[in-house]
């Protein structure tokens, strides 16, 4: 194994190089060398604590031995097979995803990304309900970067407020999707306010479904816990009434947990969380920690894929993700790794609030577990959102050693996401540089 990582390429070279990576998405910080654990170190061996769990999905860090290990021993066997052969690790690590939810779900379909599992989810929808040409999703949904996922999602939209997000562009033959109001409690879109709430945003759903699409829609696909859309997590209770409304008009629900999935909220899943059990759900991102592997898993009511190419990829059977998956649940149950991200999640969210009495330019800090938004605003009263006081904290934290997240349709949401094995030390270490942070930053403008 590589243990020293020589640092081969002089600045120029790396400037000119990045010219030619074509990217679709924001360049936000410095060339990573390597990682361990919840930290990682750029080219001058700079070290910096990684909230972000890299697009959420180093679950248990950065280098974990025994993930490795099991991905290396899998390669020395095999390392690419083919959908239509069967291996040990995809058996096992199918057996593991179905110990691990609830008893409804009984067939996993691999996908080589979360977007493309997604479709894999639309698709069983439009299978077990032929007669139908719509889903539903909601306001600042994100499911994935493909044609049929984008159409779901803020990025066909204004979301953003001043342009169309970039995945207008492909929208003349994906239009299929019909948004209805999201739970965003902190800026209720049905104009709310505290205690006034009788879930009118579900309200919505139901009418949009009786009123607002030809025929019968295929399924409504929403993420439990909102990631890029902004960190909005459901208030208690919406879940469930969004499930009586999908029976009521004999539509499926469709959770995508690529962010929620394996612990980030402090359960296993964030169906878990809330109670509900929906009929398809999506994983991806910490599945493998890093190795790229997502799935889609159905319920035992509903008729699967067929040997009708009906959903075969080229990349959806890799051993050594798989191994890595089955690895990295195990590492999950055997260290209660979602408790201790319940835990951190707590102890964070307390110390943010804390800050927060100091600076209430951060509106709002809302987890559940590690899934931690603060929202950035100009005035706490008017919730003007500061977009480019969250683009300045995020700056500053990279100096100060930290890598946060930001908001796709929000950039005004600072994300604090960790890896979930995160300690108490290395919490109180963040909380105190983002504290330097918000000095320096405020001080400053
Ligand atoms: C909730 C959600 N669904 C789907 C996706 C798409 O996953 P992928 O980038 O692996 O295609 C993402 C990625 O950020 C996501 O956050």
């Amino acid at each position: 194994m590589l243990k020293n990582y020589p640092n081969e390429m002089d600045r120029n070279t790396e400037a000119q190089m990045k010219e030619h990576v074509m990217f679709g998405g924001p360049w936000r910080g410095p060339l990573i060398v390597r990682g361990k654990g919840v930290y990682c170190y750029d080219r001058d061996e700079k070290e910096y604590l990684d909230l972000e769990s890299q697009a959420w999905s180093l679950c248990l860090g950065f280098g974990n031995e025994e993930v490795m290990e099991a991905a290396f021993e899998q390669a020395e066997f095999l390392y690419h097979m083919k959908g239509g052969l069967n291996t040990y690790p995809r058996l096992k690590l199918v057996d593991k995803i179905l110990e691990t939810a609830p008893d409804v779900f009984d067939r996993v379909s691999f996908e080589p990304s979360g977007s493309i599992a997604n479709e894999a989810a639309m698709k069983i929808a439009m299978i077990n309900r032929p007669e139908a040409r719509y889903f539903v999703s909601l306001y600042h949904a994100f499911h994935g970067n493909t044609l049929a996922t984008a159409a779901a999602g803020w990025h066909a939209t204004k979301a953003k407020g001043d342009a169309y997000g970039g995945g207008v562009k492909y929208m003349a033959f994906m239009d299929n999707v019909v948004r209805v109001p999201n739970p965003y409690c902190y800026r209720c879109p049905c104009g709310k306010k505290e205690g006034e709430c009788r879930f009118e945003c579900a309200d919505a759903l139901r009418t949009t479904l009786q009123f607002g699409v030809s025929g019968p829609a295929a399924a409504v696909i929403l993420e439990p816990v909102q990631g890029s859309g902004g960190q909005i997590p459901c208030p208690a209770g919406y879940l469930k009434r969004v499930r009586e409304i999908c029976d009521e008009f004999n539509t499926l629900l469709i959770f995508d947990e690529m962010q929620t999935g394996f612990g980030r909220c402090g359960t296993m899943f964030a169906m878990d969380l809330y109670g509900v059990t929906p009929d398809i759900f999506t994983i991806g991102k910490a599945l493998g920690n890093g190795f790229p592997i997502s799935g889609t898993v159905i319920s035992r009511k509903l008729k699967g894929f067929q040997d009708g190419n009906d959903d075969n990829f080229t990349f959806c059977n890799n051993p050594m993700a798989q191994a890595a998956a089955l690895k990295t649940i195990e590492i999950l149950i055997r260290d209660n790794v979602p408790e201790n991200a319940r835990r951190m999640g707590e102890f964070l969210t307390k110390g943010l609030k804390e800050i927060q009495k100091k600076y209430p330019i951060m509106g709002d800090v809302r987890g559940p577990g590690l899934h931690i938004g603060i929202e950035m605003v100009k005035d706490p009263v008017t919730k003007e959102p500061d977009v480019v006081m969250a683009g300045a904290i995020y700056n500053k934290a990279l100096e100060n050693g930290l890598i946060m997240g930001l908001g796709g349709s929000s950039p005004h949401v600072i994300k604090v996401k960790p890896p979930l094995i995160i300690n108490e030390a290395e919490c109180a270490s963040f909380l105190e540089r983002f504290e330097k942070t918000m000095k320096e930053v405020t001080e400053e403008t």
